[in-house]
């Protein structure tokens, strides 16, 4: 006879976001990428998989030799400082990584040099002499068609520098036609489509441009960064060293996370960093001989005041630790994120939009949902809740449905289409809540209708149901909620209300949940 042995392998999920540079304190923009990185992180976790999860700083370059002179201080110093203060907004926001990194860590300049060693010796790097227009802000030469009418850098509104210096090359060009025949085979490799058609857009022009990447930037001109491991009189260009943050983390090349986490390697990232993560950074690592990452997820802008795009530098940003603070916690400035974007697109940030979508969906839809919910079982069965044998027959109804919901929940979660997934349990919400206006069971309580309780009891496990579904999203509030319910459930995602049992309990001092934000408290966001 043959036997099988299976062992159970986790299945693991590698989620990053861009590390941010310190030359500013983090905005709302920051915290959209990390809180979706987050959103994602817990939702793979619920799926029982084995997530690492990475954030950091990208602590090189001229902006932040700049940023730390304008307030007198070392750039040790400053960076520490701001780095501090992303990590500290991360734990205020509850945001669930697993580690963070910084470029300035001893074992990120090492795994940098080593790379650059291997990529000097195999002959992709060379030197030469390059004149060409510099954005500081984008730390990189732009090409003419990248400025504005009037030779602006589109996303700093500034005029680059014209620079002419002797630089190290990294063969970019040997390796964009491997890299976008890689990309037409496997288109879904940058999603949104808009982007993959962005990219190879992008490749056709640096091919026609016919020049390779700058990767270092004198000593003269710069001290602030890594040592080139063949020439110490230059130090690494500030995206040749972050970009290998996404190895260096992985402890490469160390194998054990490697191979564990690259295979499935998600990055996430705004359009503006399209360029070094489509272009710059595949080909690096096909040079390298390590298979290109997985996915390249990428959202859209953010605008503040002026529909431009959220920045420090334009002044229209937001703090998003004050911003939570004021709608009433961390979850509700996740919901509101996760709800209004669509993933890709630009999306307008205002008070109005913030307080309708709250009050509309959270204060009016679920909390509405749960307070009257849980008030009716104070005031028809003085708050003892417990299984009934009995199911009221909107129950089957609902499964009906519930099986389609859930999966579109997944498809959309996966595809990273948030808006979509919350979408799909506010239907339930809003199935329960018609529920209850047609049934009525404020009448039904005056009659001591046999089927009050059945109906209660079954909306309370539509409402755990709902809840167990929101869990990425509002996980601090579900948490509170669920914990004040005594219920049973084996799944994290049950398809039915049959996979949800209640067990004995009283719903005592059941708080309420995503009150009403009203308009005048909140009117100085
Ligand atoms: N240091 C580089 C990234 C290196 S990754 C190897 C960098 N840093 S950054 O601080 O400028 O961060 C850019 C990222 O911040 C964007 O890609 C996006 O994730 C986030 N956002 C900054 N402003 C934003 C908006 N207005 N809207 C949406 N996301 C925004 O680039």
């Amino acid at each position: 006879m043959v036997s099988h042995y299976y062992t159970m392998k986790p299945n693991y999920y590698y989620i990053t976001t861009p590390i941010y540079y310190v030359n500013a304190k983090p905005h709302l923009g920051h915290a959209y990428t990390t809180i979706v990185a987050d959103t994602v992180a817990r939702y793979q976790r619920l799926k029982n998989n084995q997530v690492f999860f990475l954030t950091g700083t990208d602590e090189h370059g001229d902006k932040i030799v700049k940023a730390a002179q304008s307030v007198q201080l070392s750039e040790q110093e400053y960076v520490d400082n701001i780095s501090f203060q992303f990590k500290e907004l991360w734990k205020s926001l509850n945001i669930t990584n697993d580690q963070f990194i910084r470029t300035t860590d001893t074992f990120h300049k090492k795994t940098v040099q080593d790379i650059l060693q291997k990529l000097y010796d195999a002959g992709d790097i060379y030197i030469s002499e390059y004149e060409g227009s510099y954005c500081f802000g984008c730390e990189r030469y732009l090409t003419e068609k990248e400025l504005t009418g009037d030779g602006t850098c589109p996303d700093h509104q500034k005029k680059p520098e014209t620079i002419k210096e002797k630089n190290y090359f990294f063969k970019l060009q040997k390796y964009l036609s491997i890299w976008k025949e890689n990309l037409l085979a496997n288109p879904d490799i940058i999603g949104p489509d808009q982007y993959y058609k962005e990219v190879i857009g992008m490749i056709q022009e640096l091919a026609n441009i016919g020049e390779d990447l700058s990767i270092s930037r004198p000593l003269s001109r710069l001290s602030w960064g890594i040592p080139l491991p063949f020439d110490q009189n230059y130090v690494t260009y500030v995206w040749f060293d972050a970009l290998l943050n996404y190895l260096s983390a992985l402890e490469y090349p160390h194998q054990e996370k490697f191979t564990q986490y690259w295979p499935v390697a998600n990055h996430l990232i705004a359009k503006d960093i399209l360029k070094p993560h489509g272009i710059y950074w595949p080909c690096m690592l096909l040079a390298a001989g390590i298979p290109v990452f997985s996915k390249l997820w990428v959202h859209g802008y953010w605008l503040g005041m002026g529909d431009l795009k959220m920045s420090k530098s334009l002044g229209n940003a937001q703090d998003p630790l004050a911003l939570a603070q004021k709608l009433g916690g961390n979850d509700l400035l996740r919901y509101f994120l996760l709800r209004e974007m669509v993933f890709g697109n630009d999306t307008r940030f205002s008070d109005d939009i913030v307080y309708k979508r709250i009050n509309g969906d959270l204060a009016n839809g679920l909390g509405n949902l749960i307070s009257r919910t849980t008030s009716m079982i104070k005031k028809y069965f003085n708050n003892n809740i417990t299984e009934s044998t009995q199911r009221h027959h909107f129950e089957k109804t609902l499964n009906n449905r519930l099986a389609e919901i859930s999966e579109n929940y997944h498809k959309n979660f996966s595809e990273f289409k948030f808006n979509r997934a919350i979408e799909q349990i506010f239907q339930v919400v809003n199935y329960l809540n018609e529920l209850i206006e047609e049934s009525k069971p404020w009448a039904m309580a005056k009659e001591n209708h046999p089927d009050l309780y059945p109906l209660l009891s079954g909306i309370m496990r539509g409402i755990i149901y709902v809840l167990l579904y929101l869990k990425p999203v509002l996980p601090e509030t579900t948490e509170k909620i669920l914990n004040l319910m005594n219920f049973y459930c084996q799944k994290s995602f049950p398809v039915s209300l049959s996979e949800i049992d209640l067990k004995e309990s009283v719903l005592e001092n059941f708080p309420i949940f995503f009150q009403r934000l009203d308009v005048k408290e909140t009117e100085t966001i």
